[in-house]
C-alpha cells in the first residue's frame, strides 16, 4: 500500500453491452500505481465484466480505458477509434497479470514449467533466464520447494499460488484478481491472501474483485461497490463500510454481514 497520487488506470465513462443487455454503464474509475483497489458487489453487478475490460478481454461500448495517459486497447484513426493493431495489444495486454477463480494450470507441466512457459513463449527469455525468472517468483509465493510437482500433487491454495507466480512473472504493471479464493477450501483461503497482502505491502498495484471483506478492509487502498453494471460506492473502506451513501449499498453490506454471521456462528 504505498499508493501515490500518479494514476497508472484511468476507466473514464466506461460502457459495455453484450448484446442488447448492458453490463457496465459509464463508469469510472481512476487507479493510482501502487495502490490496492478491491471492487466487491452482488453477483453479475458486472464486476469480472469490469476486470475484463481492464485487460482487453471484452472490448468497450463507450468511454476509454488510460494507462499511464495513453489510450489502451483503442487508438484514434482518421477521426474513428478502432481496435489497436495486434502487435500493439499483445504489448497492451502485458501491462496486465490476471488470476482467476480456477488456476487454469497446465495439467501436464510442472509448478516450474508453467510458470517458466510465458516468459519463454512470449517474453522470449531463454531457457535459463525463464527458470531463474520462474524460480524467484515461485519461491515469492511460498513455493519454493514445489517446483518438481504437478498441479494435481499441489493443494488448491498451492495451485492459485502458481497462478500468481505465473502472472507475476510476467512482470505485468497491474494485478488484476477476479475472486482469487473463491473456488478454495475455507482453510486454504488465508495462505492466497497473505501472498497477496505481502505484494501489496511491495507496492504491486492491484485491482481485487473478492467476497472477502475482512481482507479487504485490511488491504485495500480504496473499496468499490458495484451494483447493476454500475459503481455505486467508492472511498476508503472503513469510510465506505461505515456510512455507504446508497440504500443498494446499505442493503449488500447487511445482507453480507448476516452471511459472514451464519458462517461464523
Ligand atoms: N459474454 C457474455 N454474454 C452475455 N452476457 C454476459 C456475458 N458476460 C457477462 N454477461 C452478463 O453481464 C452481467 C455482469 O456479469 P459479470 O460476470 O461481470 O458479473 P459479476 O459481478 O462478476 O458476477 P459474479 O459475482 O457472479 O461473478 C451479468 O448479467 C452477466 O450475465
Ligand atoms: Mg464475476
Amino acid at each position: 500500500m504505498n499508493a501515490s497520487t500518479e494514476l497508472i488506470l484511468e476507466l473514464v465513462r466506461v460502457e459495455k453491452k453484450f448484446g442488447s443487455f448492458q453490463a457496465l454503464y459509464g463508469v469510472d474509475l481512476s487507479i493510482a500505481a501502487g495502490s490496492v483497489t478491491c471492487i466487491v458487489g452482488p453477483s453479475g453487478s458486472g464486476k469480472s465484466t469490469l476486470l475484463r475490460t481492464i485487460n482487453g478481454l471484452e472490448s468497450i461500448d463507450g468511454g476509454a480505458i488510460f494507462f499511464k495517459g495513453e489510450l489502451c486497447h483503442e487508438e484514434v484513426r482518421g477521426g474513428y477509434r478502432v481496435p489497436v493493431s495486434r502487435t500493439k495489444s499483445r504489448e497492451q495486454v502485458l501491462n496486465f497479470g490476471m488470476v482467476f477463480q480456477s488456476f487454469n494450470l497446465f495439467p501436464n507441466l510442472t509448478a516450474l514449467q508453467n510458470v517458466m512457459l510465458a516468459p519463454k513463449t512470449v517474453r522470449g527469455l531463454s531457457q535459463s533466464e525463464a527458470k531463474q525468472v520462474a524460480k524467484e517468483h515461485l519461491a515469492r509465493v511460498g513455493l519454493g520447494d514445489k517446483l518438481g510437482n504437478y498441479p494435481n500433487e499441489l493443494s488448491g491454495g498451492q495451485q492459485q499460488r502458481v497462478a500468481i507466480a505465473r502472472a507475476l512473472a510476467m512482470q505485468p504493471e497491474v494485478m488484476l484478481f477476479d475472486e482469487p479464493t473463491s473456488a478454495l477450501d475455507p482453510e486454504l483461503v488465508h495462505e492466497v491472501l497473505e501472498v497477496m497482502r505481502s505484494l501489496a505491502n511491495d507496492g504491486t498495484t492491484m485491482v481485487i474483485v473478492t467476497h472477502e471483506m475482512n481482507f479487504a478492509r485490511d488491504i485495500a487502498d480504496e473499496l468499490v461497490v458495484m451494483a447493476d453494471g454500475r459503481i455505486i460506492e467508492q472511498g476508503a473502506p472503513r469510510e465506505v463500510l461505515s456510512n455507504p451513501q446508497t440504500e443498494r449499498g446499505r442493503a449488500f453490506f447487511a445482507a453480507i454481514g448476516e452471511q459472514h454471521e451464519k458462517q461464523v456462528s
